[in-house]
This record gives C-alpha cells, structure tokens and sequence, in this order.
C-alpha cells in the first residue's frame, strides 16, 4: 500500500483518535454497568484498569501503527513477516463488525429520541412516564430498524467518502461542547431532592458488591471505552506524522475518557435516585433519566436536543472508527474499492444487528445463554473478544518486536525518559498479559 495521507496536526490526530475513543462507551454504557455493580467500587476498578491497563495499551497500538503505518492486517503482516500474527487483526476486522451491529441499534435510539424531542413528543410527562415511554418506542419493531438503518447509512456514507479526517474540526467544537453540556447536567443533577445518596453511590465505593464478574466488566469496559485490543487505533496512528508524541497523544486520551465518565456518572446517578428510579435498570438507564432531568431545566427541551445532536456525533466518529478498519483493510488506499467496501459491509453489518435491535421488543423473551441477543454480543466482544485482543496484543508488542526499536519509536517527537519506557515495558510484558488471563480464569471460576 502507498504511504497514507497523513494528519497535520497532533491535535487533529488526537480528536480523532479521541473521537473514536469517546462514544456510546463513557457515556452510555459507562452508567449502566456501574449501576449494575454496585456503583463506585466498579468506577474505582474501572478507573485502575484504565491506567494500568488501558494507558500502556494504547501506547502499544500507536506504536504499532506508526512504526508499521499500514492498516490493521498488513501492519503484523510487515512488523513480523511471514508469522500468524495478523490474526490479530483479523479478530480485531471480526470485533468491530460485531461491535458496529449492536452499536448500531444505541445509534438508532438516539435518532429515535433526537426526532421526538424536536417535534415536541417529549413535554411534560414525569420520571416513569418517561422511562416507559423509552420502553414502548424501542419495542416497535419498524421504528428500531429504520433508526437503525439510518444510524449505519451515516456511518457508512463518511466512510465510502473518506471523510472521517474532516470530521477533525467538527469534533474540535463537539467535544468541548459535550463537556459543557455534562458540567451543566450534573449540576442541575447534584441539586436536586436526593441527590446526596446517588453521589454517595459513586462516590463511596462499596466493596462488599464486588465480584469476578465485576472485575471482568470493568476490565472490559477500560478497553471499551479506549478502543483498544481491535486495531482500531493502530489503523489511526498509521497516519501519524513522526514528530508527534505517542505518549503524549495517549495520555490525553485516557485523561478525556476518565473526564467524561465522571462527568457521566454525576450527571446520572443522583438523579437515578433522586426520581426514585432504579440504577440497574441496563441498557436503558440513561434514556430513562436524561430526559427527566432535562425537563427540570430552563430550556430543558432545548438543551435536550443540543445534548442528542451531540451525543449521536460521539457515537458517529466511534461507528467511523469501527467501520473503517474493515474498510481499509480492504481497501488499501482504492477510493473506488473503498466505497464499494463500505457499502456491502455496512449493510451487512446492519442484517446481523436485526436480531439485536429487536431485542428489546419482538425478541424480548429470546435468550441464549441467559442472555438476548444484544447483550451477548455486547458480552462477546467487551468481556471476551476485546480482552482477548488487548492480550495477543501485549505479547506481540513485547515478545516478538525489538525492545530497541519499541523505544526508537516511542521516543521520536517526545522526551520520554528510560525510566518511563522500562515501566511500560514491564507493564506490557508481564502486568497486562497476566492481569488479563487471571480475570479471565477468575469468572470462569479456575481459582
Ligand atoms: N470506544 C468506543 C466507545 O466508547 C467504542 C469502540 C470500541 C470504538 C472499539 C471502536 C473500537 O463508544
């Protein structure tokens, strides 16, 4: 493949790479699988395993990107000729394809709600009548594909195109605005009757609640959240200029993403228990309570839909994250291969997620494994696939590139130390590998 076009900037790098990092995971996801584990014990975990596991990830696959600068597949394929460890990047190419058909349907729900607070259908009803009223629109079996299908054509337009590059700037005013529009939220939410028990919720961890499965969930959404163990951010940083730094670029990151999920946290929880609403209510939870404490707003309907337009766009530059590794691998720097790549995956990306979006209303008492469709595959690509990912990842890195070329790499555009090198090191040759496989035995229930 020829040298790709490359970002100008380090900040235009970073909101994408942040973009693809910053979604549906701290926002969404982040609240509920809190609310599920018993609140902040969970977020105590969650925010460890971003650190120690997550960070060094990240640097890992920038590293592996720049240093490669091709795309998922072909990066193994020219790091270590000859081998299999391009599987990799195939089971990354496997991740994102289930990740975008369940991905797709939160997409869909929030196309679902954007139209009904523009067209006022969201007025004036109280907590429970809001949270039913979530229930009922996505038990419509018609409304859930159709926003579900126009969520992918988004998707799948700016990537046939190739435009997520331009999406930079946009993402360089949504960002900041998502932001403000959290502080604003979780100060109405912190202020109201009852908010104290949902900050203790947070706040004051309660280890008694956790357990291996707790582990395992925070794990998984650490690598959530970053988009890391799926070559996602190994396809991105293959167009990173050399003199940028990684470990700066990284950083950043992981300090957006931890922002964010706080901020989410305290804009959701004292307001679950202030409306007297449940926190482990699932996947729902947050279409359950925003609306609520919108309506308690001057404005409310308003900032409302400012906030969905926002959110649908950080769920749009991660769908363009996971769509386009596929892509590109195909692809290989052909516009026209690109466009037609995206389009046949795409759609068939949004045929695998049918079962998925009817989870929640035809397909309600179907389960495998205990679970519905939606959440196995959200079980099957955070809990398993990602790990599993993250893990081969770690051993590539450490076991099969040159330690001397490792620190070439990391060290060109930034001033880190020896010290800080050999730290990562460490925590990529011996800490990832071995935290990952022991929280993976402990829910299996080997110890
Ligand atoms: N990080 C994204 C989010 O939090 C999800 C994602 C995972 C995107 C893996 C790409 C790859 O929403």
């Amino acid at each position: 493949m020829e040298q790709q076009e490359q970002f100008t900037t380090r900040l235009g790098f970073i909101l994408t790479a942040a973009g693809s990092a910053i979604g549906l995971g701290a926002i969404w996801k982040f609240p509920y699988i809190a609310g599920q584990n018993g609140g902040g014990a969970f977020l105590i975990i969650f925010i460890l395993f971003t650190i120690i596991l997550g960070l060094p990830l990240l640097l890992a696959e920038f590293t592996i990107g720049r240093s490669a600068q091709r795309d998922a597949i072909s990066s193994f394929k020219r790091i270590a000729p000859g081998t299999k460890w391009y599987y990799i990047g195939i089971l990354g190419v496997i991740t994102c394809f289930i990740l975008l058909s369940f991905y797709s349907v939160i997409g869909g729900w929030i196309i679902s709600y954007l139209l009904k607070a523009i067209t006022g259908g969201l007025n004036g009803l109280d907590s429970q009548q809001y949270a039913s009223l979530f229930e009922q629109t996505i038990a419509n079996p018609v409304t859930s594909l159709v926003v579900q299908l126009v969520f992918i054509l988004l998707t799948i337009i700016v990537v046939a195109k190739g435009l997520q590059k331009g999406i930079e700037r946009a993402s360089s005013i949504m960002m900041p605005a998502l932001a403000i529009l959290f502080i604003i939220l979780v100060i109405r939410s912190v202020t109201l009757d009852g908010a104290s028990t949902g900050i203790a919720f947070l706040l004051e961890p309660d280890f008694s609640k956790v357990t291996s499965k707790t582990i395992l969930e925070a794990m998984g959404q650490s690598f959530f959240t970053l988009s890391i163990g799926v070559s996602v951010m190994i396809t991105y940083s293959a167009y990173l200029p050399k003199h940028q730094s990684l470990p700066k670029s990284a950083f950043s990151i992981v300090g957006m993403n931890i922002a964010i999920v706080l901020l989410a946290g305290l804009a959701i929880f004292p307001a679950v228990f202030s409306f007297g609403l449940s926190p482990d209510a699932g996947p729902v939870l947050l279409f359950h309570v925003l609306p609520t404490i919108f309506s308690q707003l001057p404005f409310g309907m308003a900032f409302f839909v400012a906030f969905l337009i926002i959110f649908l766009f950080a769920a749009l530059t991660s769908a363009f994250s996971m769509l386009e590794i596929i892509v590109s691998v195909i692809a290989k720097g052909d516009q026209a291969k690109r466009s037609k790549a995206a389009w046949i995956i795409g759609i068939a990306i949004f045929i695998f997620g049918i079962p998925s979006a009817l989870s929640y209303g035809l397909l309600n008492d179907f389960t495998i494994f205990n679970k519905s469709f939606f959440d196995l595959a959200d079980f099957t690509v955070s809990n398993i696939l990602m790990p599993l990912g993250s893990l081969l990842m770690a051993v590539f890195v450490s076991f099969k590139m040159k330690k001397s070329a490792l620190y070439e790499e990391i060290k060109r555009g930034s001033n880190i130390s020896q010290f800080i090198f050999q730290l990562w090191f460490i925590l990529i040759r011996y800490v990832a590998p071995i935290l990952i496989i022991a929280v993976m035995l402990d829910v299996l229930g080997v110890w």
